[in-house]
């Protein structure tokens, strides 16, 4: 299995050729919870700004915010009112030049989000659309319909939203309109030119200010199955109750890749590798990769990883599926644990797999927070030596927990609203982030306002409380990615190998495992048991610019020797010496 990409160039964003995109760290910026510089409570575009420095530090490559135009903030700016402009909340366009100059200067590039598959329902599109009534051009921009002639009180057919509950609802003359969404984020119809043209303009408007690429938002969404026929599943019976993946009339269908197929040849008119990256929660791998085949995205976000559960078949299975339905069409990885849409791993990682990817129900047990914390610090640590590009999300890097105890009048997300508090939705992942303990809001703002409450606990976890310790999450990154750059990693060639551990090691608890497995071991030869003592295991080399970095992450209750002759480079758990104990990773210089 082999992922090959050429050395990174420099890093300025006007360099052509370098396809930086293929390995590149990219930190993920969820604007109204990063920093606070105009003291109102929420996140603003200067407060990333003035941020900057701390992201360049930690060693990402690039860094994806969430959206910030304006917008009734519904779905916290997933409803976009005005596609080419800032919101107030957030600042101005002139904020966002600032922005982009000042990453660029710092060697980061911004890649802002894109939102096509719905509007804000306050968008003048929408508007115009609704008072011009049935049957003008103006309603063909979006989808709607006339009522059931059988029961004009039933929607057009029975496709459900997303966030919980139908997703249709009526104008006052009686026609529906769809949302996937909430109710105020009618889909738009990009089976109308007019539609893909208007789009054009909006991706020539933020690649003319600078950005280096895209995050689209839904984009296995934006098609719909002509006549927009019933769906044979619910969306709760294809998704369990996080994010669909299912196949369904209005996800992943073959036309949404003639969109892409434009875009991809607009953004390559542009000098500087701009990227497109999919949001497309679809399955299987195969059709993840139709997403990045030649011509299309760069990248599309490996969900796959973020839902695998805590044990090493699951992540080996998973880590081979992904490299080779990308290698198929020749595309990057990526790997992702962490988002604004779903529960923050150090949250996660303790909990049993049937709640990965959900919104947790009110009902669920509160996980235990430092088997939590130690399983994500060992994940991001696997995470990022596989060849690829890796995603992290802020407050990855400190180790934040999900905030469960939110009270309900705080909450923000639609899906809790929708669902009547049965899903509690995605709130928890989207607590401003903790900069300094001392400090008002944690050093969030200095008015100390925070849009929603942080917990006590999210003071020692704060950026000033890890800067510096050794030992603490933030520190292990910041190792991890400056050893990522300096090995290479990312790119290179990859290989699982045989975890069984070397028989020599004195006191070994699992030397039962015999010379000729030490000597497998020793040979870097490929093909790990999955069963037997060692399948608790997950260990693969990765051969880059410097040598051969062997990964041991071990999912079992029984430590494993490090072999006498290996250098640790990094360990999730600071205290490693001889051994690898449950639930650490490290990484060893082999050879
Ligand atoms: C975004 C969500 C958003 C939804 C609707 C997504 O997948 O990541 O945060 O609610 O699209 O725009």
């Amino acid at each position: 299995m082999t992922q090959h990409s050429p050395s990174r160039g420099p890093l300025h964003p006007s360099a052509e050729t370098a396809e930086w995109w293929r390995s590149a760290v990219i930190y993920q910026v969820y604007p109204r919870s990063f920093a606070d510089a105009d003291g109102d409570g929420i996140g603003d575009l200067p407060g990333i700004t003035a941020k900057l420095d701390h992201l360049r530090e930690l060693g990402v490559d690039a860094v994806w915010i969430s959206p910030f135009y304006p917008s009734p903030q519904a779905d916290a700016g997933y409803d976009v009112s005005d596609y080419c402009d800032v919101d107030p909340l957030f600042g101005t366009l002139a904020d966002a030049d600032a922005l982009i100059s000042r990453a660029h200067e710092l060697d980061l590039r911004i890649i802002v989000d894109l939102v096509p598959n719905h509007t804000s329902d306050q968008h003048p599109w929408f508007r115009r659309a609704l008072t011009a009534g049935p049957d003008s051009p103006e309603r063909d921009w979006y989808l709607f319909r006339d009522a059931n002639p059988e029961d004009p009180e039933r929607p057009p057919n029975n496709w459900e939203s997303v966030f919980g509950g139908p997703a249709w609802s009526t104008t006052p003359d009686g026609q529906w309109y769809l949302h996937l969404f909430d109710s105020s984020q009618p889909d738009l119809n990009w089976a109308n030119p007019q539609v893909r043209e208007a789009f054009e303009d909006v991706l020539r408007f933020w690649l003319d200010r600078g950005v280096d690429g895209f995050r689209v938002d839904v984009a296995h969404g934006l098609v719909k199955a002509a006549g927009l026929p019933d769906a044979a599943q619910t969306t709760e019976e294809m998704q369990g109750d996080g994010m669909a993946t299912g196949a369904a009339p209005y996800w992943d269908q073959d036309g949404v890749h003639e969109i892409y197929l434009d875009w991809r040849r607009l953004l390559d008119e542009y000098p500087g590798e701009r990227v497109l990256v999919a949001e497309a929660w679809v399955q299987p791998y195969a059709r993840i990769a139709r997403y990045v085949r030649p011509g299309e995205f760069h990248q599309a976000f490996n969900f796959s990883f973020l839902d695998a559960s805590w044990d090493a078949p699951a992540l080996r299975e998973c880590i081979e599926e992904s490299f080779r339905a990308n290698d198929v069409v020749g595309a990057p990885t990526t790997w992702v644990l962490s988002n604004h849409d779903v529960i923050r791993p150090a949250t996660r990682l303790a909990l049993d797999p049937e709640h990965f990817t959900s919104q947790l129900g009110a009902a669920v047990p509160a996980p235990d927070r430092e088997l939590g914390a130690r399983r994500a610090r060992a994940a991001t640590t696997a995470m990022l030596a596989l060849p690829g590009s890796a995603y992290l999300y802020q407050g990855e890097e400190l180790g934040l927990f999900e905030v469960l105890d939110l009270p309900e009048e705080v909450r923000q997300d639609p899906t809790f609203h929708r669902t009547s508090g049965r899903r509690l939705g995605r709130d928890g992942c989207r607590v401003p982030i903790p900069w300094e303990r001392g400090a008002p809001a944690f050093g969030f703002s200095e008015s100390g306002a925070a849009w929603l409450p942080q917990p006590a606990g999210y003071g020692d976890l704060a950026v000033d409380q890890q800067k510096g310790c050794g030992s603490s999450h933030l520190e292990l990154v910041r190792r991890l990615l400056a050893l990522r750059a300096e090995r290479g990693l990312g790119t290179g060639s990859f290989d699982f190998v045989d975890p069984r551990p070397d028989s020599s090691a004195e006191g070994s608890d699992a030397a039962a495992a015999g010379s000729a497995a030490a000597a497998d071991f020793r040979d870097g030869s490929t093909g790990g048991t999955a069963a037997g003592p060692c399948a608790d295991i997950l260990a693969f080399d990765v051969t880059a610019a410097v040598g051969t970095t062997r990964v041991v992450l071990n999912l079992g209750a029984t430590a494993w020797p490090i072999p006498a002759d290996a250098e640790v480079l990094a360990a999730s758990d600071p205290t490693v010496t001889d051994r690898v104990p449950t639930d650490c990773a490290v990484w060893l210089a082999i050879g």
